[in-house]
């Protein structure tokens, strides 16, 4: 699948865009500066050792990122409004997942802040209202994604308004060893995901780790097995929304 990464140049663009391009995918990752994108995109080539194959990571524009049908916007909160005004002609139709948290530094610990809406996803939809936002990966520790030499697992909160969208972005994360996306409503639940990573930086901070959510105590539908994974948590529009299967989506290596 063709993935563009808006803002790709990050940690967390360059983690994501990594773990994706291993999985088999073409990636563009984004940048408002396309010679900064393939600058970067060389690095994370060569620092893979030759685990991507040709061509499945390019640095582009952000123009060129918003292309696919299928695209993460990776700036920081604050950037997100007036990049996705920039592109939304680009954006119409597709599906853009938000990956961003609205947070704050005092010190030692994270706080979460309230953008408006309530949350960075549901201040993205409304601004994009032609596309089909989805709030997944707030608690991805960047470093320990772009780092292919280590194994790596995570549950990941997949919510969207649209139930079609959500499960096409947990069949794409399924797609990434360690990633077991677990479907999670509608984006009305992204303001208490995406306030709780104010907790895991703390906790991160303050005990020196990378950890990551790691739901105990459910057993989800392996992907693949013909059941429909990560679109049984109920909200939205969709036709897979509340059918009582199991949920959430994908498998744990
Ligand atoms: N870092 C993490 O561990 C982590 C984990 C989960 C989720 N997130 C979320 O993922 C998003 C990206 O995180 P990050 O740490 O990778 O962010 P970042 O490094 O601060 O920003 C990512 C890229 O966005 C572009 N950018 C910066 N300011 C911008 C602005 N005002 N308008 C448009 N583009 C701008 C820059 O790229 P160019 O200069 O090349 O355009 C930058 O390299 C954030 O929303 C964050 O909340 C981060």
């Amino acid at each position: 699948m063709d993935v563009g990464i808006i803002g790709g140049t990050g940690p967390l663009g360059r983690g994501l865009a990594v773990r994706l391009a291993a999985a088999g995918h073409r990636v563009l990752l984004g940048s408002r500066d396309a010679e900064r994108a393939e600058g970067i995109c060389a690095e994370l080539r060569q620092s893979a050792g030759g685990a991507l194959a040709a061509g499945s990571l390019r640095g582009v524009a952000n123009a060129d990122a918003a292309l696919p049908d299928m695209v993460v916007l990776a700036t920081p909160w604050e950037g997100a409004l007036d990049t996705v005004a920039e592109l939304a002609g680009a954006l119409q139709g597709s599906t853009v997942v938000s990956v961003g948290n609205a947070l704050v530094r005092h010190g030692r610990e994270a706080h979460a802040v309230v953008p408006p809406r309530g949350s960075v996803a549901a201040m993205v939809q409304a601004a994009l209202p032609g596309s089909r936002v989805v709030a997944a990966g707030q608690h991805l520790p960047a470093r320990s994604l772009a780092d292919l030499s280590r194994p790596f697992e995570a549950d990941v909160l997949v919510c969207a308004d649209d139930a079609d969208a959500r499960q096409d972005v947990c069949d794409l994360l399924c797609t990434v060893d360690g990633l077991r996306p677990v479907a999670a409503g509608s984006l009305a639940q992204a303001a208490a995901i995406e306030a709780f990573t104010a907790v895991l930086v703390t906790v991160n901070m303050g005990h020196r780790a990378h950890s990551t959510l790691h739901l105990a105590g459910m057993t989800l539908p392996v992907h693949g097995d013909g059941r429909p994974s990560g679109a049984a948590a109920g909200g939205g529009s969709g036709p897979a929304g509340g059918t009582g299967a199991p949920a959430g989506g994908g498998r744990r290596p």
